[in-house]
């Protein structure tokens, strides 16, 4: 979390930095600030909440200078206030940072003792007050900066900038990202690509442990022990950088209307006429088992598959969130893969399972949308599931391309290990292929949606309630209800709930049950009943057939298309995202950036 930029530039780089900063927000958007050198002289603003106070803040009290340093903060250490707000500065320093320094209690007597005494409440603020303590015995900017660095530990992506030098940032990175921009006599520093990309396409990222010496001549480059080190400089697609709402109020909204398209230029990708387009090293045959790890709502995708791994494909299959799987020691057999599946391909918990698991199975296989990410670069594998960008911090259609693409990978699983026949996968194949259409058509529904919606926005709780591969569907469900509308929300396994949920059960309590007309239909239409004799306000949504059968006495029914068991899920996440995105237009939340939320969490 946290975003951050640098600009060398020829010209006046405040207006850049903010511009930067606006396609670095979703990284958090708790505080934002610049510094600069100008004529020498080291200068700041910083605001408290959306970048747009910074940017009014640099109306009335603008920041002159070709070079300076922006972020925008995710509140980790101390509260989202101005004081603790990056660039922190001290003396001839000024630092921004993404992660967290887990010794700055330790670092921070360590300074108390040489005098020196912190004005923030932040774990980042040390890094600025440890280059400038080794500048004042003496060191300059360069060798001051690593010595500071040296003291560090924990996850970072560090920047500096220093007063008296317009051409100079030292950049730093160990466990969350950072890439240098290369451009005609100018050159940047971000914490992505999105970042970097008004200004060029050419790209070095840095490796766990680089750090590096930026000046508008180039960059040097040195690993973790201080050995000079060429890195790759690569060009980046700038169409994949496109942040654009496209006519839509939301990135929410766009992103949920894109999935018919995205999800098509997926299945492309993924399903040729006569095979199924995945690596050749990916062959499940004598596969003892399937691990699956990630956070969120990719951990709720890796739920949804290993119903389709262990049916289709008879292939045993753990999966776990990434922050217990990483410090639970679970053995590994050899004779297996590790699948983690994240959205932004940066989410630290994942990227410390993934290296758990790298030389103890068969395969690490990173399923990411950013090729280009920490993840996908150290995962043996990496599979895109080409949702395209997704900016609103609530993920959707990173969310059925997860599970697109996992659903082939099971389809895979299933013929290489004998359990599918060859017209079994072709079935299903087609299944899969009817999906875009069938998303234009659940799509349709969002005015209803909208007006259910509006009732929906008064409950204090909601429950969504599934059954099979609709279990972790529902957990989603709620999920992004709560995570936008701010409505407290739970998602149960229809069977379970008479073992303690359905005491919450009565008239205020919306219930929410997905379920298409499957085989397992009936025992859910039973759990819902115990709902409604409990006076419960069941919203059912399911196809026609289900709610000919069972529409009646419910509060309100949704129709979705009828889709072949057992993709589903894939469809039904469609109304799961509408409802949680019109009750949040509802409840007039910030649909796009939910409070206390950041889109890439490289924090654990
Ligand atoms: C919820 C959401 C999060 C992410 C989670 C993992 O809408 O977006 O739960 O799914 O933070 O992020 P990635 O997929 O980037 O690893």
């Amino acid at each position: 979390m946290c975003g951050i930029i640098g600009i060398l530039g020829k010209h006046e780089v405040a207006p850049l930095l903010v511009e930067s900063l606006k396609r670095l927000e979703y990284r958090g958007y708790d505080s934002a600030g610049i510094a600069t050198v100008n004529a020498g002289q080291l200068d700041r603003r910083r605001a408290v909440g959306k970048l747009v106070n910074l940017s009014d803040l640099l109306v009335h009290q603008p920041l002159a200078g070709r070079a300076g340093i922006g972020h925008t903060r995710w509140a980790t250490h101390g509260a989202a206030t101005t004081g603790n707000a990056h660039p922190h500065r001290s003396g001839p320093v000024a630092v921004v940072h993404n992660g967290i320094i887990e010794n700055f209690r330790d670092l921070r007597a360590e300074l108390a003792e040489a005098g020196i005494t912190p004005e923030t409440e932040t774990d980042s603020e040390t890094v600025a007050l440890l280059t400038r303590m080794f500048m004042e015995r003496g060191m300059g900017p360069h060798n001051a900066a690593v010595a500071a660095l040296h003291k560090l530990e924990g996850a970072f992506a560090l920047l500096w900038l220093f007063e008296g030098q317009d051409d100079l940032m030292i950049a730093a990175r160990k466990g969350s990202p950072l890439a240098i921009g290369h451009g005609m006599g100018e050159m940047f520093v971000g914490s992505d690509a999105i970042a970097l990309s008004p200004f060029t396409d050419r790209i070095t990222y840095l490796a766990e442990g680089d750090y590096a010496f930026v000046t508008r001549a180039g960059v040097e480059i040195f690993d973790a022990d201080g050995v000079q080190a060429s890195r790759e400089t690569t060009r980046i697609d700038l169409s994949a950088t496109q942040v654009e709402k496209g006519g839509y109020k939301h990135f929410m909204a766009k992103e949920i209307a894109e999935q018919p398209v995205v999800l098509g230029d997926a299945l492309r990708h993924y399903l040729k006429a006569d095979h199924i387009n995945l690596p050749e090293e990916l062959d499940f045959s004598n596969i003892e088992r399937l691990t699956l790890v990630a956070c969120g709502t990719a951990f709720y995708a890796c739920s949804v598959a290993k119903y389709w791994f262990e049916s289709l494909a008879g292939l045993p299959c753990e999966i776990d969130v990434a922050s217990e799987f990483r410090y639970r020691e679970p053995p590994l057999p050899k004779n297996s893969f590790a699948l983690f599946v994240s959205q932004s391909g940066e989410t630290a918990d994942t990227l410390a399972a993934l290296r758990y698991c790298k030389g103890k199975v068969a395969h690490t296989v990173a399923v990411v949308n950013v090729p280009t990410s920490s993840i996908a670069r150290e995962a043996d594998l990496a599979l895109p599931i080409l949702a395209g960008i997704e900016v609103g911090v609530a993920s959707t259609k990173a969310f059925s391309c997860q599970l697109l693409a996992l659903a082939v990978m099971a389809l895979k699983a299933g013929r290489d290990r004998g359990h599918l026949s060859a017209a079994q996968a072709a079935a299903h194949m087609d299944t899969l292929r009817a999906l875009p259409g069938l998303m234009n058509a659940a799509l349709a529904t969002s005015d209803e949606i909208a007006r259910l919606a509006a009732q929906l926005a008064e409950a204090q709780d909601i429950l969504f309630l599934g059954r099979g591969a609709m279990y972790p569907l529902a957990l989603e469900g709620a999920l992004k209800l709560k995570e936008i509308s701010y409505i407290h929300a739970e998602g149960y396994a229809s069977g379970e709930l008479k073992h303690g949920p359905i005491a919450l059960i009565d008239r205020t309590v919306p219930v929410i049950v997905m379920a298409p007309h499957d085989r397992l239909f009936d025992k859910t239409v039973s759990n819902m009943q115990e709902v409604m004799a409990r006076h419960g306000k069941v919203l059912l949504v399911t196809d026609a057939k289900g709610a000919t059968t069972a529409a009646e006495g419910t509060w309100a029914h949704l129709r979705m298309p009828e889709v072949a068991e057992p993709f589903a899920p894939i469809l039904y996440a469609l109304p799961a995202q509408l409802l949680a995105y019109h009750t949040a237009i509802a409840k007039g939340t910030d649909v796009d950036q939910p409070r206390n939320l950041a889109k890439s969490v490289t924090v654990e």
